[in-house]
C-alpha cells in the first residue's frame, strides 16, 4: 500500500493532508524522513512513525467533536443524523460517541473506539465530573444551589447525587456540575425545582474540556496529553 493511503488509513488525515505531512517530514520509515508519499509501505517489516509515534501502536482513535443541536448521539439511525455522520475520518468503524448528549444538547462528545476507556469513564462508580452550561425560562437562587447541593428527587429511588450549581450574571444562567449520567439528568433536575432548561452545553467531562475553537460540529483528535490525562484521571 502507498505511504500516503497507509496514513490515511490509519486515521491520520484526509489523502490530501497526510501528503502535506509527509513533505514536510514528519514521517518517518525505519527510523528516517521519507517525503515520498507514492512509497510502498511494507507493513509487516517497516517501522512508520508519524511525528515521533510509532503507528503499529495506535489502534485506539479518540476524537473531540463540538456537537451541534440537531445530531443524535449515535452510530446510525436510520431517520436522523447521527453524531457520526458529522466524522469523515478514517478508519471510522467501530468509532462510537462517549454516552449520550440529547439531539438539542451541544457541546464536548468524545468519540473513540475505546470501549475500555469508554467504560471507565461511564461507569457510575467512577463518578467522573460532567460539566455543562445551561441557560433557563427563569431565574435561580442561592437556595437552589444549596438544593443541588443536597440532592433532588428526580422520580429516581434515590436523590440527585451532589452537584455543583454556579449561577451567572441574571441567575438564569449557570454551570452545573454533575457525577452521574441519567437519562435528560440535567433537565429533570431543573424541572423538579419548577424550571425548564432552554439550552444546554457539556463543557467538559472529567479531564476533558471543549476546545472553544472548535465550530459546532468540528472536531479534532485528542492530544496526548488530553488521552493519558484521561486514561489516568478520568
Ligand atoms: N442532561 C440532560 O438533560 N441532557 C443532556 O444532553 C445531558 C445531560
Amino acid at each position: 500500500m502507498r505511504l500516503d493511503k497507509y496514513l490515511t488509513t490509519m486515521g491520520i488525515g484526509s489523502r490530501s493532508q497526510v501528503k502535506e505531512y509527509i513533505k514536510k517530514g514528519k514521517v518517518k520509515i525505519n527510523g528516517e524522513i521519507l517525503k515520498k508519499p507514492e512509497y510502498h509501505v511494507n507493513e509487516e517489516n517497516d517501522i512508520i512513525e508519524f511525528q515521533g509515534i510509532n503507528l503499529e501502536y495506535s489502534k485506539f482513535y479518540y476524537y473531540m467533536l463540538h456537537k451541534p443541536a440537531g445530531y443524535l448521539s449515535a452510530v446510525k439511525d436510520n431517520h436522523c443524523k447521527t453524531v457520526l455522520d458529522l466524522l469523515d475520518v478514517t478508519p471510522k468503524d467501530g468509532l462510537f460517541p462517549v454516552g449520550r448528549l440529547d439531539k438539542d444538547t451541544e457541546g464536548l462528545l468524545l468519540i473513540t473506539n475505546d470501549g475500555a476507556l469508554s467504560h471507565e469513564l461511564l461507569s457510575p462508580r467512577k463518578h467522573v465530573e460532567k460539566k455543562y452550561y445551561v441557560e433557563l425560562d427563569g431565574a435561580l437562587t442561592e437556595a437552589d444551589v444549596e438544593q443541588f447541593q443536597q440532592g433532588l428527587d428526580i422520580g429516581e429511588k434515590k436523590l440527585t447525587k451532589p452537584a455543583k450549581l454556579e449561577l451567572l450574571d441574571d441567575c438564569q444562567k449557570a454551570y452545573i456540575t454533575i457525577t452521574e449520567g441519567k437519562y435528560h439528568q440535567v433537565k429533570r433536575m431543573f424541572r423538579s425545582i419548577g424550571l425548564t432548561v432552554t439550552y444546554l452545553k457539556r463543557i467538559s467531562m472529567g479531564s476533558l474540556i471543549l476546545d472553544e475553537s472548535l465550530e459546532k460540529g468540528a472536531y479534532r483528535p485528542l492530544t496526548k496529553a488530553e488521552i493519558e490525562d484521561l486514561r489516568c484521571n478520568k
